[in-house]
């Protein structure tokens, strides 16, 4: 995820881009350039210093020069290529006079750059993003305007982009377009901008207009028209906004949670999107470590805190069935503090959202003193942990703001199962029919966990039915497991209700003593190899005298049979069920957070992240 801003009509757009992209840098901020049409000529900046990099561009800029026509700038979250200077936006093509900003991912740039450089272009970054300067530049040269030669060349692409193109022979216009990551145009006397979300243009103008997939913006001084990719003209829907600026960055949304919530369609798919050759074999190439450093490994350790550590849970149990090889997921505080038998041949795998997790980092980093090959699975790019690590793999799930952990949780999961299939592949313990088929399934995820967040009413009408509750056990089998110690842990951190994760099968080893009327079980009632069982379980609770709230598959009437109130979900299969199955959880537990009037974005205690011991 990346953030993206452009004006024209402002001959002193600086001060404007640098504190959209400011505001932008929630979005990532691994690198951030700025570029603009100046006397006839491209004039660009950029700057890759990581957290510094808005402020780094800010002297840059200084004393760029003044009376500019068109200019555009980026915040860079990095996917294709490492988070450096020349792989910093915009980018330019071969002439340097077209300059374009990117956020998203061109899915099939690999054949876009073989064809472009057999065609004799100069490509000088790693990214997917400036294949799409030259093809440009080649309908250029071919005589197409501005606006033609952008859409032609996106009507070629495969996957996800917001774009904005500039170019010194047609200085004052700036040429947008999107499908699937969001674009907002805004207009003013005088001047026209764009950006990534509302929040960038606020106190420039409040007339807005959303860009919908596969339509293109012309931008000039304080005019806008919009068509289809096909060239036919749209009437763009304005809309008024009235938000402040902490308003706006909430898109909407009452808080940070509800945002990240709803952005969990998008952060599964982002993290899943670009693995596949053409041949549909996995590749993870941004991942450092090879096929050949992974074929010995007889082991896997994984290490993480919190929710990290609920996601590394569910992927013991896809890695051992697909990879047959043992799994142990340690909690990381307790990890180096005990005598963990590591050697050449594990893998150590610290699951961490921040990548500054100092539980995790000291664990992965007592795991390479002992021999093991370290991977991280991070959010946050070039984070410490991601840096000392042999290798990584990006959960592409943009910055979470809100304490608890919610779209980065699901994306955890995914990378850690896509992980597994990878090992599975190189290891050869599941044939390449079998992982492709599993990757497709992966595929629906984003529209199951859609379907899924627009059942909240049902969830917030269960919560409204237990907020006299004080007592919650959150009971699960199988993957249903580490589904139940998460649905606790945010009803915990969320609603300060006594909540306790148990695997099912253990309750009537002492637990289940506690069970009385008033008690509430939350049971994952999903199908997995062990549901007869875990109704069993339902049903020993139920006897005496729990008020049962099962997650069960649409269509499951013997789950919904033994259940004082079901939340239902899509099904899928087993091992990828915990996708789905865990979001009602999050919602019941926002909902009971907010009946009891606590701030979700705020949780007494608790920081979103956490460097003491
Ligand atoms: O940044 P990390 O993933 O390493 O953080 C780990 C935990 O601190 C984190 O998951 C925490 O448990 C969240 N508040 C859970 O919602």
């Amino acid at each position: 995820m990346c953030g993206i801003i452009g004006v024209t009509g402002e001959a002193d757009a600086i001060p404007l881009l640098l504190e959209g992209l400011h505001r932008l840098e929630y979005r990532g901020y691994d690198s951030a350039g700025v570029a603009m049409v100046v006397e006839d000529q491209v004039w660009r900046a950029r700057a890759a210093t990581a957290r510094t990099s808005v402020a780094t561009l800010a002297e840059l800029t200084a004393g760029a020069p003044r009376g500019h026509a068109a200019a555009i700038g980026h915040t860079r979250w990095a996917t294709h290529g490492s988070p450096t200077e020349e792989n910093a936006h915009p980018h330019v093509d071969c002439t340097g006079r077209l300059a374009l900003i990117h956020n998203g991912i061109i899915e099939n740039h690999a054949e876009l750059r073989a064809e472009i450089e057999a065609n004799g272009h100069t490509v000088t970054s790693g990214t997917d993003t400036e294949v799409m300067a030259h093809l440009i530049e080649e309908q250029l040269s071919g005589g197409a305007t501005l606006p033609d030669a952008v859409r032609a060349v996106l009507r070629r692409l495969r996957g996800s982009f917001s774009i904005a193109v500039i170019s010194a022979d047609e200085p004052d216009t700036i040429v947008a377009a999107c499908r699937i990551t969001p674009l907002v145009l805004g207009l003013e006397d005088g001047m026209t901008l764009l950006a990534s979300d509302i929040p960038a243009l606020i106190g420039h103008t409040r007339r807005v207009y959303t860009l919908a997939d596969d339509q293109l913006a012309v931008l000039t001084p304080g005019a806008l028209s919009v068509m289809t990719l096909e060239g036919e003209p749209v009437e763009p829907e304005q809309r008024t906004i009235t938000w402040d600026l902490e308003a706006a960055q909430k898109e909407g949304f009452e808080d940070f949670m509800s945002k990240e919530m709803h952005q969990q369609p998008t952060a599964v798919g982002d993290t899943l999107l670009d693995r596949r050759a053409v041949g549909g074999e996995l590749i993870l190439d941004e991942m450092r470590l090879t096929p050949d450093d992974l074929r010995g490994i007889d082991k896997v350790f994984i290490v993480a805190c919190g929710s990290s550590y609920h996601a590394a849970l569910v992927a013991k149990y896809a890695i051992e069935h697909w990879v047959k090889v043992p799994v142990e997921v340690d909690i990381a505080s307790e990890f180096r503090y005990r005598d963990p038998v590591l050697n050449e041949r594990t893998l150590c795998v610290g699951v961490s959202q921040s990548g500054e997790t100092l539980d995790t980092a000291e664990a992965v980093r007592e795991a390479a003193r002992l021999g093991a090959k370290v991977l991280v699975v991070s959010n946050v790019v070039d984070s410490s942990m991601a840096r000392a690590a042999d290798g990584v793999l990006y959960t592409r799930a943009g910055p979470e703001i809100g304490v608890a952990s919610t779209k980065c949780h699901l994306a955890q999961i995914v990378a850690l199962e896509v992980l597994g299939l990878y090992l599975a592949q190189i290891l050869r313990t599941q044939p390449a029919a079998r992982v492709n088929e599993i990757l497709n399934a992966m595929e629906r995820l984003p529209s199951l966990v859609t379907e899924t967040l627009a059942r909240a009413d049902d969830v917030d009408d269960v919560a409204s039915k237990l907020t006299d509750a004080r007592d919650f056990f959150f009971l699960g089998r199988h993957v249903g497991f580490p589904v139940a110690l998460e649905g606790a842990l945010k009803l915990k951190e969320l609603a300060y209700l006594r909540a306790e994760g148990y695997p099912a099968g253990e309750l009537k080893h002492g637990p289940i003593a506690l069970i009385e009327p008033g008690a509430v079980v939350v049971g994952i009632a999903t199908r997995n190899p062990l549901w007869e069982k875990m109704l069993s379980n339902v049903a020993e609770v139920r006897s005496r005298g729990a008020t049962v709230v099962l997650v069960a598959d649409d269509g499951d009437e013997e789950s919904a049979a033994v259940a004082d109130h079901v939340l239902r979900v899509p099904p899928t299969s087993p091992l990828l069920a915990p996708v789905v199955g865990v979001v009602p959880l999050q919602q019941l537990a926002y909902r009971l957070a907010r009946l009891h009037g606590h701030d979700p974005d705020r949780p007494r205690n608790l920081a979103k992240t956490v460097t003491v011991e």
